[in-house]
Protein backbone atom coordinates (compact mmCIF):
# COMPACT_ATOMS: atom_id res chain seq x y z
CA UNK A 1 0.00 0.00 0.00
CA UNK A 2 1.50 3.07 -0.87
CA UNK A 3 -0.08 6.50 0.52
CA UNK A 4 -0.62 9.28 -1.10
CA UNK A 5 2.31 11.00 1.16
CA UNK A 6 4.74 8.79 -0.08
CA UNK A 7 4.43 9.65 -3.64
CA UNK A 8 5.60 12.96 -3.45
CA UNK A 9 7.64 13.89 -0.90
CA UNK A 10 11.61 14.38 -1.45
CA UNK A 11 13.85 11.55 0.79
CA UNK A 12 13.78 12.84 4.15
CA UNK A 13 16.37 10.99 6.42
CA UNK A 14 17.48 11.01 10.49
CA UNK A 15 21.53 10.12 10.98
CA UNK A 16 22.19 8.33 13.52
CA UNK A 17 25.69 7.89 15.40
CA UNK A 18 26.52 5.22 17.71
CA UNK A 19 28.95 6.99 19.77
CA UNK A 20 30.16 4.05 21.30
CA UNK A 21 32.04 2.80 17.83
CA UNK A 22 31.31 6.14 15.70
CA UNK A 23 29.24 3.61 13.48
CA UNK A 24 26.57 5.99 11.75
CA UNK A 25 23.38 5.26 9.84
CA UNK A 26 21.19 7.31 8.02
CA UNK A 27 17.54 6.11 7.97
CA UNK A 28 14.66 7.16 5.75
CA UNK A 29 12.48 10.10 7.40
CA UNK A 30 8.27 8.77 5.96
CA UNK A 31 5.89 11.42 5.78
CA UNK A 32 2.06 10.20 6.72
CA UNK A 33 -0.81 12.33 4.81
CA UNK A 34 -1.09 14.11 7.83
CA UNK A 35 0.57 13.59 11.76
CA UNK A 36 4.21 12.88 12.83
CA UNK A 37 6.46 11.49 10.07
CA UNK A 38 8.08 8.15 11.18
CA UNK A 39 11.34 6.80 11.24
CA UNK A 40 12.08 3.78 9.17
CA UNK A 41 14.46 1.54 11.26
CA UNK A 42 14.00 -1.57 9.53
CA UNK A 43 17.55 -1.48 8.68
CA UNK A 44 19.22 -1.18 12.54
CA UNK A 45 19.82 -4.06 13.85
CA UNK A 46 21.44 -5.40 10.94
CA UNK A 47 23.92 -2.37 10.49
CA UNK A 48 24.04 -1.39 13.73
CA UNK A 49 23.32 -4.28 16.05
CA UNK A 50 21.12 -2.75 18.07
CA UNK A 51 17.37 -2.67 18.99
CA UNK A 52 15.35 0.41 19.91
CA UNK A 53 13.70 0.41 23.92
CA UNK A 54 9.94 1.60 23.98
CA UNK A 55 7.68 -0.31 26.59
CA UNK A 56 4.16 0.19 25.58
CA UNK A 57 5.16 1.56 22.37
CA UNK A 58 4.83 5.21 23.51
CA UNK A 59 7.02 6.21 20.34
CA UNK A 60 6.68 3.56 17.91
CA UNK A 61 4.53 2.95 15.07
CA UNK A 62 4.01 -0.64 14.28
CA UNK A 63 2.03 -0.31 10.91
CA UNK A 64 0.89 1.52 8.37
CA UNK A 65 -2.54 2.24 8.17
CA UNK A 66 -5.45 4.61 6.34
CA UNK A 67 -8.74 3.98 8.79
CA UNK A 68 -8.52 6.16 12.11
CA UNK A 69 -6.24 9.55 12.76
CA UNK A 70 -6.03 10.77 15.92
CA UNK A 71 -4.44 14.46 16.87
CA UNK A 72 -3.99 14.30 20.28
CA UNK A 73 -2.94 17.56 21.08
CA UNK A 74 -6.28 18.74 19.49
CA UNK A 75 -8.55 16.45 20.47
CA UNK A 76 -9.20 15.61 16.78
CA UNK A 77 -10.44 12.01 15.23
CA UNK A 78 -10.60 10.72 11.38
CA UNK A 79 -12.46 7.68 10.50
CA UNK A 80 -10.95 7.53 7.07
CA UNK A 81 -10.72 11.29 7.45
CA UNK A 82 -14.03 11.97 8.35
CA UNK A 83 -14.39 13.91 11.51
CA UNK A 84 -16.06 11.78 14.41
CA UNK A 85 -18.32 14.35 15.70
CA UNK A 86 -19.62 14.83 11.22
CA UNK A 87 -20.36 10.76 12.26
CA UNK A 88 -22.18 11.02 15.13
CA UNK A 89 -24.14 13.78 14.16
CA UNK A 90 -25.16 12.45 10.75
CA UNK A 91 -24.45 9.20 9.84
CA UNK A 92 -25.33 5.73 11.15
CA UNK A 93 -23.09 2.68 13.15
CA UNK A 94 -23.90 0.39 9.84
CA UNK A 95 -22.79 3.16 7.68
CA UNK A 96 -19.88 4.46 9.63
CA UNK A 97 -18.62 0.52 9.72
CA UNK A 98 -18.74 0.36 6.00
CA UNK A 99 -17.48 3.26 6.08
CA UNK A 100 -14.39 1.97 8.14
CA UNK A 101 -14.21 -1.69 6.22
CA UNK A 102 -13.96 -0.33 2.93
CA UNK A 103 -12.66 3.48 3.01
CA UNK A 104 -15.61 5.65 1.27
CA UNK A 105 -19.39 5.98 2.67
CA UNK A 106 -21.72 4.09 0.75
CA UNK A 107 -23.92 4.71 -1.81
CA UNK A 108 -27.44 4.18 -1.48
CA UNK A 109 -27.56 0.77 -3.25
CA UNK A 110 -24.04 -0.34 -1.20
CA UNK A 111 -25.49 0.77 1.95
CA UNK A 112 -28.97 -0.95 1.41
CA UNK A 113 -26.92 -4.33 0.42
CA UNK A 114 -24.29 -4.15 3.27
CA UNK A 115 -27.09 -3.54 5.89
CA UNK A 116 -29.08 -6.71 4.28
CA UNK A 117 -25.75 -9.08 4.36
CA UNK A 118 -25.33 -8.19 7.80
CA UNK A 119 -28.68 -8.31 8.84
CA UNK A 120 -28.67 -12.00 7.43
CA UNK A 121 -25.92 -12.86 9.23
CA UNK A 122 -27.58 -12.43 12.77
CA UNK A 123 -28.20 -15.19 13.51
CA UNK A 124 -25.87 -17.95 15.31
CA UNK A 125 -26.14 -21.43 14.34
CA UNK A 126 -28.03 -23.45 16.86
CA UNK A 127 -25.21 -25.31 18.60
CA UNK A 128 -23.55 -22.57 20.13
CA UNK A 129 -26.59 -22.56 22.49
CA UNK A 130 -25.14 -25.21 24.05
CA UNK A 131 -21.78 -23.52 24.88
CA UNK A 132 -23.62 -20.93 26.80
CA UNK A 133 -25.04 -23.32 28.83
CA UNK A 134 -21.60 -24.81 30.27
CA UNK A 135 -20.86 -21.32 31.98
CA UNK A 136 -21.73 -20.59 35.67
CA UNK A 137 -24.58 -18.24 35.52
CA UNK A 138 -22.51 -15.09 36.88
CA UNK A 139 -19.76 -15.57 34.35
CA UNK A 140 -18.06 -12.39 33.49
CA UNK A 141 -19.99 -11.34 30.14
CA UNK A 142 -16.40 -11.03 28.69
CA UNK A 143 -15.31 -14.21 29.72
CA UNK A 144 -18.79 -15.34 27.88
CA UNK A 145 -17.62 -13.58 24.98
CA UNK A 146 -13.78 -14.63 24.50
CA UNK A 147 -15.22 -17.96 24.90
CA UNK A 148 -18.03 -18.08 22.40
CA UNK A 149 -16.47 -16.18 19.76
CA UNK A 150 -12.91 -17.86 19.65
CA UNK A 151 -15.43 -21.31 19.32
CA UNK A 152 -17.22 -19.70 16.41
CA UNK A 153 -14.31 -21.23 14.58
CA UNK A 154 -14.89 -24.65 15.02
CA UNK A 155 -18.43 -23.39 13.66
CA UNK A 156 -17.91 -21.37 10.32
CA UNK A 157 -14.46 -23.13 9.10
CA UNK A 158 -16.07 -21.87 5.43
CA UNK A 159 -14.53 -18.65 6.46
CA UNK A 160 -11.34 -19.31 7.69
CA UNK A 161 -8.87 -19.27 5.44
CA UNK A 162 -7.15 -15.84 5.16
CA UNK A 163 -5.78 -15.32 2.19
CA UNK A 164 -8.73 -15.21 0.31
CA UNK A 165 -10.52 -12.54 0.22
CA UNK A 166 -14.29 -13.43 0.17
CA UNK A 167 -13.52 -15.85 2.99
CA UNK A 168 -12.25 -12.71 4.94
CA UNK A 169 -14.97 -10.47 4.21
CA UNK A 170 -17.58 -13.30 5.51
CA UNK A 171 -15.93 -14.13 8.44
CA UNK A 172 -16.12 -10.32 8.53
CA UNK A 173 -19.84 -9.81 8.30
CA UNK A 174 -20.49 -12.50 10.59
CA UNK A 175 -18.44 -11.34 13.82
CA UNK A 176 -20.11 -8.03 13.03
CA UNK A 177 -23.67 -9.45 12.78
CA UNK A 178 -23.38 -12.07 15.32
CA UNK A 179 -22.10 -9.61 18.11
CA UNK A 180 -25.36 -8.17 19.58
CA UNK A 181 -26.64 -11.84 19.72
CA UNK A 182 -23.40 -13.27 21.75
CA UNK A 183 -23.33 -9.91 24.01
CA UNK A 184 -27.33 -10.38 24.39
CA UNK A 185 -27.31 -14.03 24.93
CA UNK A 186 -24.48 -13.46 27.84
CA UNK A 187 -26.78 -11.55 29.20
CA UNK A 188 -29.79 -13.27 29.26
CA UNK A 189 -28.31 -16.54 30.48
CA UNK A 190 -26.82 -14.46 33.36
CA UNK A 191 -30.97 -13.51 34.16
CA UNK A 192 -31.58 -17.17 33.51
CA UNK A 193 -34.24 -15.94 31.00
CA UNK A 194 -34.62 -17.03 27.31
CA UNK A 195 -32.70 -16.13 24.29
CA UNK A 196 -34.35 -14.05 21.70
CA UNK A 197 -33.39 -14.17 18.35
CA UNK A 198 -32.89 -11.14 15.88
CA UNK A 199 -35.45 -9.58 14.23
CA UNK A 200 -35.06 -8.60 10.95
CA UNK A 201 -37.06 -5.45 10.19
CA UNK A 202 -35.11 -3.96 13.10
CA UNK A 203 -32.09 -1.92 12.57
CA UNK A 204 -28.71 -2.90 13.71
CA UNK A 205 -29.36 -0.67 17.24
CA UNK A 206 -32.67 -1.23 17.16
CA UNK A 207 -32.44 -5.19 17.12
CA UNK A 208 -29.54 -5.21 19.86
CA UNK A 209 -32.17 -3.22 22.15
CA UNK A 210 -34.63 -5.96 20.99
CA UNK A 211 -32.57 -8.94 22.13
CA UNK A 212 -31.42 -7.15 25.51
CA UNK A 213 -34.53 -6.84 26.77
CA UNK A 214 -37.46 -8.65 24.81
CA UNK A 215 -38.88 -11.40 26.38
CA UNK A 216 -41.11 -14.07 24.22
CA UNK A 217 -44.26 -12.56 26.56
CA UNK A 218 -45.21 -9.51 25.11
CA UNK A 219 -44.37 -7.53 22.60
CA UNK A 220 -41.36 -4.77 23.25
CA UNK A 221 -41.39 -1.48 21.63
CA UNK A 222 -37.80 -0.19 20.96
CA UNK A 223 -37.73 3.55 22.63
CA UNK A 224 -36.40 5.23 19.24
CA UNK A 225 -34.45 8.05 21.89
CA UNK A 226 -32.45 5.05 23.22
CA UNK A 227 -31.86 3.21 19.71
CA UNK A 228 -30.37 6.61 18.70
CA UNK A 229 -28.20 6.74 21.32
CA UNK A 230 -26.90 3.38 21.32
CA UNK A 231 -26.34 3.49 17.75
CA UNK A 232 -24.14 6.62 18.55
CA UNK A 233 -22.38 5.28 21.35
CA UNK A 234 -21.92 2.01 18.87
CA UNK A 235 -19.82 4.88 16.50
CA UNK A 236 -17.68 6.36 19.46
CA UNK A 237 -16.56 3.17 20.10
CA UNK A 238 -15.87 1.62 16.22
CA UNK A 239 -12.25 1.92 15.98
CA UNK A 240 -9.67 4.15 17.37
CA UNK A 241 -6.07 3.74 15.81
CA UNK A 242 -3.15 0.89 17.34
CA UNK A 243 -4.95 0.91 20.87
CA UNK A 244 -4.31 -2.34 22.90
CA UNK A 245 -7.20 -4.88 21.92
CA UNK A 246 -6.57 -3.44 17.83
CA UNK A 247 -2.94 -3.96 18.11
CA UNK A 248 -3.41 -7.16 20.02
CA UNK A 249 -5.52 -8.37 17.08
CA UNK A 250 -2.99 -7.49 14.42
CA UNK A 251 -0.51 -9.36 16.30
CA UNK A 252 -2.36 -12.62 16.81
CA UNK A 253 -3.82 -12.04 12.80
CA UNK A 254 0.06 -11.74 11.43
CA UNK A 255 0.87 -15.41 12.96
CA UNK A 256 -1.95 -16.05 10.45
CA UNK A 257 -4.02 -17.36 12.98
CA UNK A 258 -8.08 -17.12 11.90
CA UNK A 259 -10.61 -14.32 12.58
CA UNK A 260 -12.23 -15.88 15.47
CA UNK A 261 -9.37 -16.40 17.43
CA UNK A 262 -8.14 -12.95 16.60
CA UNK A 263 -11.47 -11.34 17.67
CA UNK A 264 -11.09 -13.40 20.91
CA UNK A 265 -7.83 -12.09 21.61
CA UNK A 266 -9.15 -8.35 21.22
CA UNK A 267 -11.74 -9.25 23.29
CA UNK A 268 -9.17 -10.42 26.21
CA UNK A 269 -7.15 -7.27 26.09
CA UNK A 270 -10.03 -5.21 26.10
CA UNK A 271 -10.94 -6.72 29.28
CA UNK A 272 -8.39 -4.99 30.84
CA UNK A 273 -9.39 -1.79 33.26
CA UNK A 274 -6.58 -0.07 31.67
CA UNK A 275 -8.32 -0.33 28.19
CA UNK A 276 -12.37 -0.93 27.78
CA UNK A 277 -12.62 -2.14 31.19
CA UNK A 278 -12.08 1.64 32.20
CA UNK A 279 -16.18 1.90 31.79
CA UNK A 280 -17.31 -1.14 33.93
CA UNK A 281 -14.30 0.63 36.66
CA UNK A 282 -15.89 4.01 36.39
CA UNK A 283 -19.08 3.24 37.56
CA UNK A 284 -17.69 0.90 40.37
CA UNK A 285 -15.28 3.84 41.23
CA UNK A 286 -18.27 6.43 41.28
CA UNK A 287 -20.36 4.06 43.47
CA UNK A 288 -17.76 3.97 45.79
CA UNK A 289 -16.78 7.80 45.88
CA UNK A 290 -20.78 8.06 46.51
CA UNK A 291 -21.26 11.23 47.57
CA UNK A 292 -19.40 14.75 46.69
CA UNK A 293 -18.22 15.08 49.48
CA UNK A 294 -15.68 12.22 49.41
CA UNK A 295 -14.47 13.05 46.06
CA UNK A 296 -11.48 15.07 47.60
CA UNK A 297 -10.09 11.82 49.07
CA UNK A 298 -10.55 10.28 46.16
CA UNK A 299 -9.01 13.00 43.77
CA UNK A 300 -5.97 13.27 46.75
CA UNK A 301 -5.90 9.16 46.01
CA UNK A 302 -5.61 9.68 42.47
CA UNK A 303 -2.47 11.69 42.59
CA UNK A 304 -0.68 9.42 45.65
CA UNK A 305 2.41 7.41 44.39
CA UNK A 306 1.74 5.16 46.69
CA UNK A 307 -1.90 4.85 45.93
CA UNK A 308 -2.62 2.45 42.92
CA UNK A 309 -5.74 4.33 42.23
CA UNK A 310 -6.23 6.03 39.38
CA UNK A 311 -9.38 8.34 38.22
CA UNK A 312 -11.36 5.53 36.10
CA UNK A 313 -11.84 7.57 32.86
CA UNK A 314 -9.55 9.75 32.76
CA UNK A 315 -6.40 10.20 31.01
CA UNK A 316 -5.39 8.26 28.03
CA UNK A 317 -2.04 7.60 26.00
CA UNK A 318 -2.63 9.36 22.90
CA UNK A 319 -5.15 12.64 23.77
CA UNK A 320 -3.36 15.16 25.40
CA UNK A 321 -6.50 16.85 25.23
CA UNK A 322 -10.77 16.75 25.99
CA UNK A 323 -11.02 13.11 24.21
CA UNK A 324 -13.63 14.08 21.40
CA UNK A 325 -15.82 11.08 21.87
CA UNK A 326 -16.17 12.41 25.85
CA UNK A 327 -18.10 15.45 25.23
CA UNK A 328 -20.72 13.44 22.22
CA UNK A 329 -21.00 10.96 25.87
CA UNK A 330 -21.49 13.92 27.68
CA UNK A 331 -24.36 14.97 25.55
CA UNK A 332 -25.81 11.84 24.64
CA UNK A 333 -25.79 10.82 28.59
CA UNK A 334 -27.90 13.96 29.51
CA UNK A 335 -30.21 12.85 26.35
CA UNK A 336 -30.78 9.28 27.68
CA UNK A 337 -31.53 10.69 31.14
CA UNK A 338 -33.55 13.20 29.94
CA UNK A 339 -35.72 10.41 28.09
CA UNK A 340 -35.79 8.06 30.98
CA UNK A 341 -37.17 11.00 33.18
CA UNK A 342 -33.83 10.56 35.28
CA UNK A 343 -32.41 13.81 34.64
CA UNK A 344 -30.99 14.38 38.46
CA UNK A 345 -29.84 10.59 38.19
CA UNK A 346 -27.07 11.38 41.21
CA UNK A 347 -24.18 9.15 39.47
CA UNK A 348 -23.96 11.82 36.85
CA UNK A 349 -24.31 14.71 39.11
CA UNK A 350 -21.31 12.78 40.74
CA UNK A 351 -19.34 12.49 37.69
CA UNK A 352 -20.53 16.29 36.25
CA UNK A 353 -18.68 17.32 39.84
CA UNK A 354 -15.49 14.92 39.95
CA UNK A 355 -14.95 16.15 35.98
CA UNK A 356 -14.85 19.73 37.30
CA UNK A 357 -12.56 19.28 39.73
CA UNK A 358 -10.57 17.05 38.55
CA UNK A 359 -10.47 19.95 35.14
CA UNK A 360 -9.14 22.30 37.57
CA UNK A 361 -6.38 20.62 39.83
CA UNK A 362 -3.43 21.36 38.67
CA UNK A 363 -2.21 17.67 38.90
CA UNK A 364 -4.27 16.77 36.32
CA UNK A 365 -3.74 19.75 34.45
CA UNK A 366 0.32 19.63 34.38
CA UNK A 367 -0.45 15.83 32.99
CA UNK A 368 -3.21 16.79 30.56
CA UNK A 369 -5.34 14.38 32.13
CA UNK A 370 -9.11 14.90 30.59
CA UNK A 371 -12.24 12.52 30.51
CA UNK A 372 -12.08 9.76 28.09
CA UNK A 373 -14.62 7.81 26.32
CA UNK A 374 -15.15 5.30 29.03
CA UNK A 375 -16.13 8.25 31.59
CA UNK A 376 -19.63 8.97 30.81
CA UNK A 377 -20.83 5.87 28.90
CA UNK A 378 -21.38 3.77 32.31
CA UNK A 379 -24.03 6.11 33.23
CA UNK A 380 -25.73 6.08 29.77
CA UNK A 381 -25.66 1.98 30.06
CA UNK A 382 -26.45 1.88 33.34
CA UNK A 383 -29.64 4.07 33.23
CA UNK A 384 -30.72 2.47 29.74
CA UNK A 385 -31.09 -0.55 32.49
CA UNK A 386 -27.69 -2.80 31.95
CA UNK A 387 -26.07 -3.93 34.48
CA UNK A 388 -22.08 -2.84 35.24
CA UNK A 389 -20.29 -6.30 34.18
CA UNK A 390 -22.35 -5.73 30.50
CA UNK A 391 -20.36 -2.16 29.90
CA UNK A 392 -16.97 -3.68 28.33
CA UNK A 393 -19.10 -6.50 26.23
CA UNK A 394 -20.93 -3.42 24.34
CA UNK A 395 -17.81 -1.69 23.86
CA UNK A 396 -16.28 -4.81 22.62
CA UNK A 397 -19.23 -5.27 20.24
CA UNK A 398 -18.81 -2.00 18.72
CA UNK A 399 -15.23 -2.35 18.33
CA UNK A 400 -15.55 -5.35 16.60
CA UNK A 401 -16.08 -3.14 13.35
CA UNK A 402 -12.24 -1.67 13.97
CA UNK A 403 -10.78 -4.98 14.83
CA UNK A 404 -11.96 -6.74 11.59
CA UNK A 405 -10.72 -3.61 9.45
CA UNK A 406 -7.35 -2.94 10.98
CA UNK A 407 -6.98 -7.08 10.60
CA UNK A 408 -7.91 -7.09 6.98
CA UNK A 409 -5.75 -3.62 6.55
CA UNK A 410 -2.96 -5.74 8.28
CA UNK A 411 -3.03 -8.86 5.60
CA UNK A 412 -3.44 -7.09 2.59
CA UNK A 413 -0.12 -5.28 3.99
CA UNK A 414 2.88 -5.82 2.01
CA UNK A 415 4.95 -4.85 4.52
CA UNK A 416 3.45 -6.89 7.20
CA UNK A 417 4.95 -10.19 8.43
CA UNK A 418 5.03 -11.79 11.69
CA UNK A 419 5.17 -9.72 14.91
CA UNK A 420 7.84 -10.36 16.82
CA UNK A 421 9.34 -8.18 18.98
CA UNK A 422 12.71 -7.74 20.72
CA UNK A 423 14.32 -7.30 24.20
CA UNK A 424 17.01 -5.58 26.45
CA UNK A 425 18.26 -8.86 27.77
CA UNK A 426 18.76 -8.16 31.72
CA UNK A 427 18.91 -11.72 33.47
CA UNK A 428 21.93 -13.87 34.08
CA UNK A 429 24.85 -14.58 31.61
CA UNK A 430 25.38 -17.80 30.47
CA UNK A 431 25.98 -20.52 33.26
CA UNK A 432 26.29 -24.12 33.52
CA UNK A 433 24.06 -26.70 35.79
CA UNK A 434 24.65 -27.42 39.01
CA UNK A 435 23.87 -31.46 40.32
CA UNK A 436 20.99 -30.97 42.88
CA UNK A 437 23.98 -32.16 45.60
CA UNK A 438 26.04 -29.00 44.76
CA UNK A 439 23.57 -26.78 45.56
CA UNK A 440 23.94 -24.11 48.78
C1 LIG B 1 -9.40 3.39 26.42
O1 LIG B 1 -5.54 3.49 23.36
C2 LIG B 1 -6.77 3.81 23.14
O2 LIG B 1 -7.06 4.47 22.20
C3 LIG B 1 -7.79 3.27 24.18
C4 LIG B 1 -9.21 3.73 23.97
C5 LIG B 1 -9.79 3.13 22.71
O3 LIG B 1 -10.78 3.68 22.20
O4 LIG B 1 -9.31 2.02 22.30
O5 LIG B 1 -9.28 5.14 23.89
C6 LIG B 1 -10.10 3.25 25.11
O6 LIG B 1 -8.76 2.44 26.86
C7 LIG B 1 -9.49 4.69 27.16
C8 LIG B 1 -8.63 4.70 28.47
C9 LIG B 1 -9.47 4.00 29.55
N1 LIG B 1 -8.67 3.79 30.77
C10 LIG B 1 -8.89 4.51 31.90
O7 LIG B 1 -9.72 5.42 31.99
C11 LIG B 1 -8.08 4.04 33.09
C12 LIG B 1 -7.49 5.26 33.80
N2 LIG B 1 -6.51 5.87 32.91
C13 LIG B 1 -5.11 5.52 33.14
O8 LIG B 1 -4.91 4.20 33.55
C14 LIG B 1 -4.19 6.06 32.05
O9 LIG B 1 -4.55 7.35 31.81
C15 LIG B 1 -4.09 5.34 30.72
C16 LIG B 1 -3.79 3.88 30.88
C17 LIG B 1 -5.36 5.48 29.95
C18 LIG B 1 -2.96 5.99 29.93
O10 LIG B 1 -1.81 5.74 30.63
P1 LIG B 1 -0.37 6.18 30.03
O11 LIG B 1 -0.49 6.76 28.68
O12 LIG B 1 0.55 5.03 30.19
O13 LIG B 1 -0.01 7.38 30.93
P2 LIG B 1 0.84 7.26 32.23
O14 LIG B 1 0.39 6.09 33.02
O15 LIG B 1 2.28 7.34 31.83
O16 LIG B 1 0.40 8.57 33.02
C19 LIG B 1 1.13 9.77 32.89
C20 LIG B 1 0.98 10.42 34.27
C21 LIG B 1 1.46 9.50 35.40
O17 LIG B 1 1.86 10.36 36.49
P3 LIG B 1 3.46 10.68 36.66
O18 LIG B 1 4.16 9.35 36.72
O19 LIG B 1 3.81 11.48 35.40
O20 LIG B 1 3.53 11.47 37.92
O21 LIG B 1 -0.41 10.68 34.54
C22 LIG B 1 -0.81 9.91 35.67
C23 LIG B 1 0.20 8.80 35.84
O22 LIG B 1 0.26 8.39 37.21
N3 LIG B 1 -2.16 9.39 35.35
C24 LIG B 1 -3.17 9.35 36.19
C25 LIG B 1 -4.25 8.84 35.46
N4 LIG B 1 -3.86 8.57 34.19
C26 LIG B 1 -2.55 8.91 34.13
N5 LIG B 1 -3.28 9.68 37.51
C27 LIG B 1 -4.49 9.51 38.07
N6 LIG B 1 -5.58 9.04 37.43
C28 LIG B 1 -5.49 8.69 36.12
N7 LIG B 1 -6.57 8.21 35.47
Amino acid sequence: MTTKAETKTPRETVTLIDNSNGRTLELPLLPGTVGPKVMDIRPLYNDLGIFTYDPGYTSTGSCKSAITYIDGDNGILLHRGYPIEELAEHSDFLEVAYLILKGELPTAVQKTKFVGDITRHSMLNEQINFFFRGFRRDAHPMAVMCGVVGAMAAFYHDSTNIHDPHQRMIAGYRLIAKMPTVVSWAYKYSLGQPFMYPRNALSYSENFLHLMFATPCEEYKVNPVLARAMDRILILHADHEQNASTSTVRLAGSSGANPFACISAGIASLWGPAHGGANEAVLQMLTEIGTKARIPEYIGRAKDKNDPFRLMGFGHRVYKHYDPRAKIMQRTCHEVLDELGMKDDPLLDLALELEHIALNDDYFIERKLFPNVDFYSGIIFQAMGIPTQMFTSLFALARTVGWIAQWHEMLTDPDQKIGRPRQLYVGEPMRHYVPLDRRG
